[in-house]
């Protein structure tokens, strides 16, 4: 498996998207469940990305707790005015929001988002003090081409790459193979870590201080038994789970892992 070339410590992620799934009293009682579980000593920082409805009573259920955050799945490119349905980075940022999804495939598939839509709502972010966690990844047939490296370097440079390098740090990517999202079908550890180094090593080229600090999730049917293998990869600073977060005690076992790599690495 490629090492990383870059080595530097950085804390590791396990945000869940919870996508359009779950009744409030659902929500809640997740929230809760994942609050009790989720100890001061945890080394890794959790990140629930709710519907945008339930935002606010997550974050009071699972208090306001440095290790643990809420995100947003989606944010408007604009800034404020009439534009029905939509919400702002600046609305996020006063209900306590400090994450925001940009770019999940299952926007650019079913809502057309475009790399020009998608850059603006990084920025939105950024204004408003929210961090984007930008998805990318490709798709079956890029992959079976092997076209996967020159997918994912199109995507991240039309929408991070006119960041300073200081905001670019701060950000976080989330490497999210199409193929791979809700089939059960996860990249192995050394698809997922070569991917990941290549991502950091194309950041150096244009962003040498941000290469080593940037976080870069892997997305794609995480779980309980294939979490730890992907933690131990050198450049897999967490995980971005969707069907095993909708359940307490697979999302907390994922947490543990996550606790269990990072005490490995100290
Ligand atoms: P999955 O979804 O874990 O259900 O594959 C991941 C995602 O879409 O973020």
């Amino acid at each position: 498996m490629p090492k990383s070339s870059i080595p530097m410590k950085r804390q590791k992620i396990v945000a869940g998207n919870w996508k359009m799934n779950l009744s409030y009293a659902q929500a809640m009682s997740l929230s809760d469940a994942i609050a009790a579980a989720v100890k001061e000593e945890t080394t890794c920082e959790i990140i629930l990305a709710s519907p945008f409805v339930y935002l606010h009573d997550v974050l009071r259920r699972i208090g306001h707790r440095d290790c643990i955050s809420i995100a947003a799945q989606n944010v408007s490119d604009k800034v404020q005015g009439a534009y029905t349905g939509e919400v702002s980075a600046a609305m996020l940022a006063s209900v306590g929001v400090e994450f925001a999804l940009v770019g999940h495939s299952e926007r650019r598939e079913f809502y057309s988002e475009n790399d020009n839509q998608l850059a603006a709502k990084v920025d939105r972010c950024l204004e408003n003090g929210i961090i984007p966690v930008f998805c990318c990844g490709e798709r079956l047939a890029e992959r079976e081409t092997n076209r996967q490296m020159e997918v994912v370097a199109e995507q991240l440079t039309a929408a991070l790459f006119h960041l300073t390098e200081s905001q670019l740090s701060e950000s976080i990517i989330a490497y999210e193979p199409v193929w791979a999202i809700g089939t059960g079908k996860t990249a192995t550890a050394a698809q997922a870590q070569e991917m990941h180094a290549n991502i950091r090593q194309l950041i150096q080229s244009r962003f040498p201080n941000a290469a080593g600090k940037i976080r870069i999730l892997y997305g794609g049917s995480v779980t309980a038994s294939n979490a730890s293998e992907l933690f131990a990869c050198n450049d897999v600073d967490g995980a971005l789970v969707g069907g095993a977060s909708l359940k307490a005690a697979d999302f907390i076992s994922i947490i543990h892992s996550c606790n269990q790599s990072e005490r490995n690495l100290a």
